[in-house]
């Protein structure tokens, strides 16, 4: 069982907070009485979640200005919580970027700033805070991959490496961490609304409008998750459900799936 840290109250540090299902993940703590630490570039923004979520849950909120492109901003951010002398003990790590379109149509600083973000970071972050929630006896880790990390789709195919990357590293590390008293969850979701869409340059068609998944739904099955010691979750039933027949059918008939799912 995980321990809870020495102060019976829970802080979670949450990226990518500015926008899209950052906040929902910060709202669904702040409803489950949780302390937070908010951190993303746009600070305004933060500030704006912030007073938000003071007045209407009571909690303690501090927002971190974090540009997490780089192994040194992950180490920065690390740095600053530990600043705030506020004891940790989860870590969603939801900050990510997507590139929609043909690979070579991207270029290699495209590809670089999505592997720095989605992977580097991701593992500097997890790998500094495990450390101290295994002195602390224990804590949570939630890492945001996707559903592309099961059924990678065309023109998703460095994104989709880097969510295979982070569901593998979540999977693997939560049993290794388990005697530590670290649960660390994969969270694995198809589309939802956000601005992930627009950024990635995906101008969806009609069966991903329709498979769309509510980002506050999706929040609460990871939190409910994490807290569980769930190694991975897949939300929505229909996603459940594709996943058992994707892990049964052929590799190419799977990615022709997904490839249709995308284009019409
Ligand atoms: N939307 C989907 O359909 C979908 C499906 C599966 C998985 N996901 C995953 O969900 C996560 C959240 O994405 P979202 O859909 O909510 O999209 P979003 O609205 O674009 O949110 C992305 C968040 O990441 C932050 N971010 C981006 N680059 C950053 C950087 N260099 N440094 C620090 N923070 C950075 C953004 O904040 P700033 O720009 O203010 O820094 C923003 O808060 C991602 O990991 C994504 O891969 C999304």
């Amino acid at each position: 069982m995980t321990q809870t840290p020495a102060s019976d109250q829970q802080t979670a540090l949450v990226t990518g907070a500015s926008s899209g299902i950052g906040v929902d993940f910060a709202r669904e703590l702040a409803g489950r009485g949780f302390d937070l630490i908010l951190a993303a570039r746009r600070v305004d923004r933060l500030e704006n979640l912030r007073a938000e979520l003071t007045e209407e849950f009571g909690v303690t909120v501090d927002v971190l200005a974090a540009d997490l492109s780089s192994r040194a901003g992950a180490e920065k951010l690390h740095r600053d919580v530990q600043g705030l002398s506020r004891p940790v003990n989860m870590l969603v790590n939801n900050a990510g970027l997507g590139r929609f379109g043909p690979t070579l149509n991207q270029s290699v600083d495209e590809l670089d700033e999505m592997i720095q973000l989605n992977v580097t970071s991701l593992t500097v972050l997890t790998r500094l805070f495990a450390a101290d929630f295994k002195q602390q006896g224990g804590g949570y880790i939630l890492n945001h991959a996707s559903f592309s990390a099961i059924q990678p789709p065309a023109h998703y195919s460095v994104y989709a490496g880097t969510k295979a990357y982070v569901l593998a590293f979540s999977q693997a590390l939560n049993q290794d961490v388990r005697g530590d008293g670290i649960r660390v969850t994969a969270l694995c979701p198809g589309f939802f609304t956000s601005e992930f869409l627009t950024k990635a340059q995906q101008d969806p068609g009609l069966i991903v409008k329709l498979i769309m998944l509510k980002p506050r739904a999706v929040a609460r099955a990871g939190i409910r998750s994490v807290l569980r010691g769930k190694p991975v979750i897949i939300p929505g039933v229909g996603f459940k459900l594709l996943n058992l027949v994707l892990r049964l059918a052929p590799r190419s008939f799977a990615t022709g799936l997904a490839d249709f799912a995308l284009k019409y």
